[in-house]
């Protein structure tokens, strides 16, 4: 052992466990990365497999009420084209997704109630009738509606808390309430949703303290799946000035994820491949053992624009199946064939 942050990932490799010093610690030092990285693995490895679920991404609407300050969905951007897929549209795209083999679909939108809950219903329930896992990604909603939609057929839901610096949190939000974003997260996983959350790296003023707390919430909350992306500045947004976030930031909070929590599903998210063009495939590398390509078809890929660069916005979801299986055949690992549930295992 030469040095003690090798110490502390060893730590975190064998007992899945590090207070908040000691994440700051592992965050701050820069000089063993790969050694982080490399554990990380191990861990995603022993406790998760050589399987990577693909879940297909439905981006079926972009209007939104909410107005966060980095995302291009913000209601007042007035500067985007706005589209709203009508229900047979989203069964569709998910019927056909189905047939190249995705077992589960996301479905993600901008907040607000521009579908009757009847419409959501039904369309929950169609594209369950295609024999998959449905994972929301719709924003707050109320216990009564999370309910109806896990009636429905929807079995997972993601909402990420994006920083548990309350603060911070107030000034890119200053219309919503850190507290019910927490109790919709504790709602939906009292409703028996695999629950999943996740937050931004490199958010103006975010610290590294602000982050190690957003992993201890994580394990806190007992997310199943965690997304953790890059902050990317969109023009369009009122942090559009602001500095890029850090890919290689974002990697090691998905690791230091990975160690604490080593039987939950971890994407390697679109904003990582958006700022690396190996994004996704250093992540898999790193703790992540998800991939979410986009089954949305046409114009719509280009029109959901949460920021710049976004990747296979000209692309076909039979291009991109065919890429993502490659990348990830190319790294000896095979694609998983189940529904991808998290597969809860005895921490050791
Ligand atoms: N409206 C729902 C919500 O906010 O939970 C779901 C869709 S929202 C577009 C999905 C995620 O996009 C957010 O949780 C946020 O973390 C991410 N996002 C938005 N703007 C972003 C940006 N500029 N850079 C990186 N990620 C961004
Ligand atoms: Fe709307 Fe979600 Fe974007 Fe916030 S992050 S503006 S809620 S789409
Ligand atoms: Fe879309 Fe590679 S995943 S082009």
């Amino acid at each position: 052992m030469n040095s003690p942050i090798l110490e502390l990932i060893y730590k975190a490799e064998n007992t899945h466990n590090l207070n908040k010093d000691e994440i700051v610690c592992i965050l701050a030092n820069d000089e063993i990365n790969e050694k982080l990285f490399n554990a990380a693995d191990r861990v995603r490895e022993k406790y998760v497999g050589n399987e990577v679920h693909l879940r297909g991404l439905i981006e079926f609407s972009n209007f939104c009420t909410q107005n966060c300050f980095y995302c291009g969905l913000r209601r007042d951007n007035k500067n985007i084209q706005r589209y709203k897929l009508e229900p047979e549209i989203i069964i569709n795209f998910a019927r056909k997704a189905a047939s190249y083999g995705y077992k589960t679909f996301v479905m993600q939108s901008g907040e607000g109630n521009f579908y009757k809950l009847e419409e959501m219903l039904y369309i929950i329930s169609k594209i369950k009738k295609l024999n998959v896992a449905i994972t929301l990604s719709i924003g707050e909603k109320t216990e009564e509606e999370y309910k109806a939609y896990k009636e429905a057929g929807a079995d997972r839901f993601l909402l990420r808390i994006e920083t548990t610096d309350k603060e911070l949190y107030k000034k890119l939000h200053p219309e919503m309430s850190h507290e019910n974003r927490i109790n919709c997260l504790k709602t939906i996983k009292k409703l028996g949703y695999e629950t999943g959350t996740g937050c931004l790296i490199g958010l103006p003023d975010q610290t590294l303290e602000s982050l190690a707390d957003d992993i201890l919430f994580f394990k806190e909350i007992g997310a199943d799946m965690i997304g953790v992306g890059p902050f990317i500045p969109n023009e369009e947004a009122p942090l559009s000035d602001e500095k890029t976030g850090s890919f290689e930031l974002a990697l090691k909070v998905m690791a230091i994820t990975r160690l604490l929590l080593p039987d939950i599903n971890i994407p390697a998210t679109t904003a990582m491949e958006t700022l690396n063009a190996e994004g996704r495939v250093i992540a898999l590398k790193s703790g992540a053992n998800v991939v979410m390509p986009n089954v949305t078809e046409g114009e719509y890929r280009a029109l959901y624009k949460l920021y710049p660069g976004k990747i296979c916005i000209n692309d076909t979801p039979v291009h991109c199946k065919s890429c993502i299986t490659g990348k990830i055949e190319a790294l000896g690992r095979t694609i998983s064939k189940d529904y991808g549930f998290r597969n809860r295992k005895q921490i050791k």
